[in-house]
């Protein structure tokens, strides 16, 4: 009886340990596809052309998305998401826009009707693989 029981247990471990080593490596692919379709969405949606593909942005005009700094100011996805989608949107009318109009610097265009939330997710995961 005890070995039945011993038995058991082993055979409950084995298929514990499999569906494991099955759900570890599912996740990684699929973990790699959301990141490149964010890059191809970095790409569709013109982020590419401010940002640049690196996420180096442009010294004075335009922000990093690869730096310690950057990574600082937004510890979450949501608060990267939430800046996404509003852009420069909230300062609209503000003198630092108007500033910016009248030297034409580059303005952080308003995401949210352009990009649905799903689009948004993946571009952030993108962001978050160009940390240097
Ligand atoms: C026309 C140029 C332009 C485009 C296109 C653009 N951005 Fe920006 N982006 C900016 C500027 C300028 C800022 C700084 C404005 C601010 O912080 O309010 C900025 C700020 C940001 C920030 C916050 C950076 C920080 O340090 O606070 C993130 C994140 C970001 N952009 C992501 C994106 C993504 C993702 C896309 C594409 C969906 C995109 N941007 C498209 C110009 C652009």
């Amino acid at each position: 009886m005890e070995s039945k029981t011993g038995v058991f247990f082993v055979t409950i471990a084995c298929i514990t340990i499999i569906f494991l080593v099955i759900g570890v490596w599912g996740c990684g692919p699929r973990k790699n596809k959301e990141v490149e379709e964010g890059k191809q969405l970095f790409i569709k949606h013109g982020c590419v052309t401010c940002h640049g593909l690196d996420g180096a942005g442009q010294p004075g005009k335009v922000p990093n998305l690869n730096d310690s700094t950057f990574k600082e100011l937004y510890p979450t996805d949501d608060k990267m998401i939430e800046k996404i989608k509003q852009g420069d949107g909230a300062w609209e009318d503000s003198e630092m826009m108007n500033v910016k109009k009248k030297e034409n610097l580059p303005i952080m265009p308003v995401f949210e009707k352009k990009c649905s939330n799903e689009e948004i997710v993946r571009i952030v995961k993108f962001i978050r693989t160009l940390l240097k």
